[in-house]
């Protein structure tokens, strides 16, 4: 695991992008696993500046979330689709064809986990995942439990996720309760990661994250097992 901590979150946020363009000039049909949240907007901002500014093609790249709000399609402004549309798929020239966000109002939300698990298996995995960590460790939304999970699963979001994700929303009472979520092990089965992380609020769970015990309790620590993860912290945030 390499750890690296800048001051700002520009220069946090033009690391990851230069991470993303670089393995993207490498393999232009890249997979993406991409993240939402605050965090990466930076990232995004800097992706889609390389790919105006310095041809950075995206046109034959893939991309998969992590996760989306149960109850919320893609029309609605705090959905995850939208949020990627906004900041990301519309100021790229990305295929949107084959951006993948997990449906939030599938007929049948378990049908549309094990549907969402078979689509990143037949994209071969991702070639980078970015994340972002929770306040609680959480990683997309694989919440504190007593075991990891797997597969792409539904979750009941965590009282501190509801609280710190209510500045999106008119009100703590309209977060949605539940989410879909991709599980460890596509997160996991991802060639490298790469977490961003800004502000002072966020150092003390990911250094628990980073050194401290592999546990449940504490998502994100899964990713001491992985080979190729890359932590971003920048001091300040924003
Ligand atoms: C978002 C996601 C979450 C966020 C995390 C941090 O797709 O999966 O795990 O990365 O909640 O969010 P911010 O960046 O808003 O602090």
């Amino acid at each position: 695991m390499q750890i690296r901590t800048v001051p700002a979150y520009q220069e946090m946020s033009a690391i990851a992008a230069g991470m993303i363009a670089a393995i993207l000039r490498a393999n232009p049909a890249a997979v993406l696993g991409l993240a939402t949240g605050s965090t990466p907007i930076g990232t995004y901002d800097e992706l889609a500046r390389l790919c105006r500014e310095e041809g950075l093609d995206f046109s034959r790249a893939s991309s998969v979330n992590l996760d989306e709000y149960l109850g919320l399609d893609g029309t609605h402004p705090q959905s995850y689709r939208y949020f990627m549309d906004e900041h990301l798929f519309d100021r790229v020239n990305i295929d949107k064809a084959r951006t993948a966000v997990p449906s939030g109002v599938a007929a049948d939300p378990d049908a549309e986990c094990a549907r969402y698990d078979a689509l990143v298996k037949s994209l071969g995995g991702q070639d980078v995942q970015l994340l972002g960590i929770g306040p609680d460790g959480h990683i997309g939304f694989n919440e504190p439990a007593d075991e990891f999970v797997g597969p792409t699963h539904l979750v009941d979001l965590d009282p501190s996720t509801i609280e710190a994700n209510a500045r999106f929303f008119a009100s703590e009472a309209e977060v949605p309760r539940r989410a879909i979520t991709m599980g460890m092990d596509a997160i996991m089965g991802a060639k490298s990661i790469i977490l961003i992380a800004a502000g002072e609020g966020k150092r003390a769970v990911l250094e628990a994250a980073v050194q401290g015990p592999v546990t449940p309790r504490l998502p994100a620590s899964i990713l001491q097992n992985h080979p190729d993860v890359t932590v971003l912290f920048a001091e300040q945030n924003g």
